[in-house]
């Protein structure tokens, strides 16, 4: 079991799919009036279908894909690291926030593995189905719990805060 996969267990057996899809739908309507939330929720729909062409295209633009998921992976975290995370911390609970921090941490380490192996290689496709999956996890520990948990319990003002202050910072950073 790699490290990736380790850790993720230790956090939560991994979400089946209709998990993943029953806690997005249930976020989607929390997220009506929510900028924030509907900015986070757009992007892990572009991470993941950049997830997605990746694993379909391992030839020629499979390192342009990664370079661009990479791009967007670190805006999309850094926006939530400054912006969002201080409130998972206040409303969701110290634990979960030192989890998402360490998590993104991971991916960032995990990636730049990933982009010195050849496209298309064995190792590079276990590596990519082992960040993907971590991901996934990741974006289901946010959606099912610690997003939903902001929205419930941060004030209405700070929440307002958050959507100017979420756009504002990912356009600063996305190079994507
Ligand atoms: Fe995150
Ligand atoms: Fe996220």
């Amino acid at each position: 079991m790699s490290f990736l996969d380790r850790i993720a267990a230790a956090i939560a057996p991994a979400a089946t799919d209709e998990q993943r899809m029953e806690a997005r739908r249930q976020l989607e309507q929390l997220a009506v009036n929510e900028p924030f939330a509907q900015d986070i929720l757009d992007q892990h729909r572009q991470i993941e279908s950049l997830f997605q062409q990746a694993r379909e295209d391992a030839g020629m633009d499979a390192e342009a894909i990664i370079e661009e998921l990479a791009l967007l992976l670190n805006a999309h975290s850094m926006a939530e690291e400054a912006v969002v995370y201080p409130e998972i911390s206040d409303h969701s609970g110290k634990a979960h926030a030192g989890m998402a921090y360490e998590e993104h941490a991971m991916t960032k380490v995990q990636l730049a593995a990933l982009q010195k192996l050849e496209p298309g290689t064995k190792e590079w496709r276990e590596k990519l189905d082992h960040i993907e999956s971590a991901v996934l996890q990741h974006v289901y520990q946010e959606e099912s719990s610690w997003l939903p948990d902001v929205i419930r319990y941060a004030p209405m003002a700070e929440r307002q805060r958050m959507s100017m202050e979420y756009r504002d910072y990912f356009e600063r950073v996305d190079q994507s």
